[in-house]
């Protein structure tokens, strides 16, 4: 009996080269054990015998990219079946063609289980704002039902490109700090966080992992072998990343997350699911906040993620209201932190406003888009959508009670109005609004991402942070 020892869960690497080698010896698959041991030095001290030259037989593309998501299930007989795979197809070129065969059959029927857990992962992680940390973090929980993470890292990466984000699961913790990706050892299941919990276990347990005085080296190298490192370009990180916490230890001390007042959240809940109670509409920027994910005014909350309210401090100034959430809003629960939102904060420094003195909020609560694929295509919210939602931008109007309301484009304009504004004509004045606020309107900032000629962005944007001076110089 032959034994493999391989370096990890997910070692495909060292599976090829020990099937490269095995082959090459004529090892029959059922005299060979696949073992994952953590040190990944394949056959031990038999690996110092040079290895006979492996036969010319090259393994079909169509099965080495089976063989990649197989290798990510966490069958015990994944490596095994892989390589009785591989030994069959050297004397049966047309055995992957045979749906009926058992071992075809179970391999394929695994890939898709891997595919599906990765589908699952990407659509359903949910990150969340750490309160308090020192620099605007997220941070998330998931438990793949395969060994998908590092898989689906860079699809996070690229989607949260602009955010510190963490996403923890029981194999390995993926991170970004909109630079680069890091990996570190698996949180503990048995301790898994749930719902508001999991601010609080991020800054107790993993973010230890990022301080020195209790980095888990020997529990990181246990479930990541330094052997393993070598594989994952991320990898290479670790040892930067465990320099790097040097000195960190005191940002690292957060005040515990506040409880969510649960007498709200039902309230909230209650509210906006009877879409006839209009006396009880809420009283508080809470009651907002938790009662727009229960919102059914529209059809839209069936697509969307969750219902995004506005956010800033509930006596503020000046409210911005744009028109709907984008895709990144969608899934972070925030308005304005994508690529709109990034334009806008440009725009607000540039005219001089504190962001943090204007309430941000939208007109339409859910994300209205269609999926092309797998991509998520904005649409724009219909005039219904937009009346359906004015219920929660009213509420939001009567609390703050800002002196100026900054419409960000025609549908927002739509909601703070209540009638069609034609932005290029009602550009550069101040409107009487029915709740005396003064009602100013410019344009979205995403269409100042779209404008395709450069001058004409650059005068569109100029208008834009001088309609944002003008509304600050009202509102101050
Ligand atoms: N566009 C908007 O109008 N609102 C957001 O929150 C994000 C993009």
């Amino acid at each position: 009996m032959r034994i493999v020892r391989l370096a990890s869960e997910i070692d495909f690497a060292g599976w090829r080269a020990a099937a490269r080698r095995l082959r090459a010896e004529h090892q029959a698959p059922d005299e060979v054990l696949w073992t994952v041991d953590g040190e990944g030095d394949l056959f031990g001290d038999e690996a110092k015998t040079p290895a006979p030259s492996p036969p010319s037989f090259t393994a079909p593309r169509a099965f080495v990219d089976l063989a990649r998501e197989v290798a990510l299930h966490r069958s015990g007989e994944r490596f095994a079946l892989l390589y009785r795979l591989l030994w069959r197809l050297e004397r049966e070129a047309n055995l992957m063609e045979l749906a009926s065969d058992p071992d075809v059959a179970r391999a394929r029927h695994m890939a898709q289980a891997v595919s599906r857990a990765a589908h699952k992962m990407k659509a359903f992680v949910r990150l969340r704002l750490v309160e308090d940390a020192a620099e605007e973090t997220y941070v998330a929980w998931f438990e793949p039902a395969h060994r998908v993470t590092e898989q689906v890292a860079p699809f996070f990466a690229r989607r949260f490109a602009n955010m510190n984000w963490s996403i923890l699961t029981p194999d390995v913790c993926i991170h970004w700090d909109k630079a680069q990706l890091r990996l570190t050892a698996g949180a503990d299941p048995a301790d898994a966080p749930s719902g508001d919990t999991l601010e609080e276990y991020w800054r107790t347990y993993y973010a230890a992992t990022f301080n020195p005085a209790r980095l888990k080296v020997a529990t990181m190298q246990r479930e990541m072998p330094k052997r393993y490192w070598r594989n994952l370009p991320e990898a290479r990180l670790i040892p930067e990343l465990i320099q790097s916490a040097e000195g960190r230890t005191d940002v690292m001390v957060r005040q515990a997350p506040s409880e969510p007042n649960r007498r709200v959240v039902r309230q909230a809940q209650r509210l906006s699911r009877d879409a006839s109670f209009e006396e009880g509409a809420p009283s508080s920027l809470e009651e907002i906040a938790a009662g727009v994910d229960f919102c059914r005014r529209c059809e839209l909350w069936r697509d969307a993620t969750q219902g995004v309210a506005g956010e800033g401090p509930a006596a503020a100034p000046l409210m911005l209201v744009g028109e709907q959430p984008g895709d990144q809003e969608d899934l972070v629960g925030r308005p304005f932190v994508g690529p709109a939102g990034q334009m806008l904060d440009r725009a607000l420094a540039e005219a001089q406003v504190p962001r943090d003195r204007a309430y941000v909020t939208n007109a339409v609560k859910h994300f209205r888009h269609e999926l092309r694929g797998k991509r998520r295509i904005h649409q724009n919210p219909s005039a219904s959508h937009v009346s359906a939602c004015r219920w929660w931008l009213d509420a939001e109007r009567r609390i703050v009670r800002p002196r100026v309301i900054v419409s960000l484009g025609a549908n927002a304009a739509l909601g703070v109005f209540g009638k069609a504004m034609p932005i290029g004509k009602s550009r550069g004045q101040a409107f009487q609004l029915t709740d005396e606020a003064q009602g100013v309107v410019t344009y979205h900032p995403s269409y100042l991402l779209r404008v395709p000629d450069q001058d004409a962005r650059d005068q569109a944007y100029a208008a834009f942070v001088q309609d944002l001076k003008f509304a600050w110089s009202l509102a101050a």
